[in-house]
């Protein structure tokens, strides 16, 4: 009976990322029912599962997260809440910012902002606040939105805390809403002005201003305001994932030599391994449209259901030993579309499965193998430890380093 169903909302925040693999495995099924803020909740873990929530318009995004977190990440009229049609046609806009010329770009401008970020810093740096200086500056160059130095410092405030405290309740949570609010009136602004600048400049800006929806009208500034910053939060969110390469780097030597080396395939492999191992969403969230049976479980129409992110990349019929940190899994071999899931899964165009991968994984692999190459600066002994029990996770220390002073020794002089 339902009022019988036990709510897990304390062993959830106790349990954390671990909370749906850990009671899968103890009743060794792929899906279970509890409930979540009183609310009945349906979770669900692995390839199969994984499928069945991307692919077939099965499941809609309606009611599916928290306001909490839907307004810090997605938010009201974005490609994260249409279906069908209207979806197909917004998500194609995204695929088309993200094309390859897109790609190679944002790439090329991550690399000249890490140096320029290198140059200017002290002799200690935190890593996670510089890649997010970095990666703010890289995303707005990106979308072509020059901004001066003051500016720059607001909107990477504003960004990193829609990311930070997507996973937070309460106070923390309400200024982060106040924070987005006004990156959206400022995005709001930088559309308009990209709608009334004479010719096109081909910006990445200007061409989201410019995308017409299915009816052929150009879409609301709102709208548009809110999609500009599906574009730009991502791309400062990669900093999790560059803070992370930085610990396996550190922590597998052996990898680092390799990668330093310019063996092939190595850097490719690494960042996969990143985005495996290393926590990020625990779940995604969907509402069932379509009735379906699967694990001898009916899903009906309404039903609430969160598909393990985090559990399916640690799934051991997928990955054996999935703690261990070994981008020899990536090696050679393309993992399957349901397989590897920390941006979602089945097709990109079709689904809601993230159309941000390739960046990621460019700017990944960009940062990876600087990281390796680099030897002026030092890792002292710190707290890199990461909980499970926070979402979204992150090394303790936020991964510091300090810059060897240059030697002072000529070259041939004695020492
Ligand atoms: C840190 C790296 C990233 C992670 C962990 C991540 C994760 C995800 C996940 C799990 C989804 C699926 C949500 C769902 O099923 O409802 C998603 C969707 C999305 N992501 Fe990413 N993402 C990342 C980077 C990016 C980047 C770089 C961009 C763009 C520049 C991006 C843009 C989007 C958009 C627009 C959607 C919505 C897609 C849709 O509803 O069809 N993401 N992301």
């Amino acid at each position: 009976m339902q009022w019988r169903t036990p709510d897990s909302t304390v062993a959830l925040l106790r349990e954390g990322y671990a909370f749906i693999a850990a009671r899968c495995e103890k009743m060794d099924t792929d899906v279970f029912t509890t409930r979540i803020a009183l609310r009945r909740v349906t979770c669900m873990r692995g390839a199969e599962a994984a499928r069945l929530f991307y692919e077939g318009e099965r499941f809609s995004r309606a009611n599916a997260m928290p306001a909490s977190v839907q307004h810090l990440l997605q938010d009201a009229g974005s490609v994260q809440t249409l279906e069908g049609a209207a979806h197909r046609q917004r998500k194609e806009m995204f695929l088309d910012l993200l094309g390859p010329s897109d790609l190679a770009r944002l790439r090329s401008i991550f690399r000249r902002c890490w140096m320029e970020e290198l140059a200017q810093s002290g002799q200690e740096m935190v890593l996670q606040d510089a890649a997010a200086r970095i990666l703010t500056r890289t995303a707005c160059q990106w979308a072509g939105l020059e901004l001066g130095s003051a500016a720059l410092r607001r909107r990477t405030r504003e960004l990193t805390a829609m990311i930070n405290r997507a996973g937070s309740f309460g106070p923390a949570n309400w200024n982060a809403r106040r924070l987005r609010r006004n990156s959206e009136r400022w995005a709001a602004a930088e559309i308009q002005a990209a709608r009334s600048a004479e010719g096109g400049s081909g910006d990445v800006v200007q061409r989201l201003a410019r995308h017409l929806d299915t009816a052929g009208r150009p879409l609301e500034t709102q709208v548009a305001a809110v999609e500009l910053l599906n574009l730009l939060r991502p791309v400062v969110a990669i900093g999790r994932y560059l803070v992370f390469s930085a610990v396996a780097l550190e922590e597998n030597p052996s990898w680092r030599r390799r990668i330093a080396s310019g063996q092939d395939g190595t850097v490719e492999a690494f960042a996969q391994e990143v985005r495996r191992r290393y926590p990020f969403f625990p779940f995604v969230g969907g509402t069932v449209e379509r009735a379906f049976t699967f694990a001898d479980h009916q899903f009906t129409p309404g039903e609430w259901v969160l598909l393990d992110l985090y559990g399916t990349n640690h799934d051991r019929r997928l990955w054996p030993d999935p703690a261990a940190f070994d981008p020899g899994r990536f090696m050679g071999r393309q993992p399957g579309p349901n397989e590897l899931v920390p941006q979602g899964a089945g097709n990109v165009a079709e689904g809601h499965r993230c159309p941000g991968e390739e960046a990621t994984l460019g700017i990944l692999a960009e940062a990876i193998g600087l990281l390796a190459a680099q030897d002026s600066w030092k890792v002292p002994v710190q707290d890199l430890s990461i909980s499970l029990h926070k979402a979204p996770a992150d090394p303790h220390s936020g991964f510091i380093m300090f810059r060897e002073p240059p030697s002072t020794h000529a070259k041939g002089a004695p020492q």
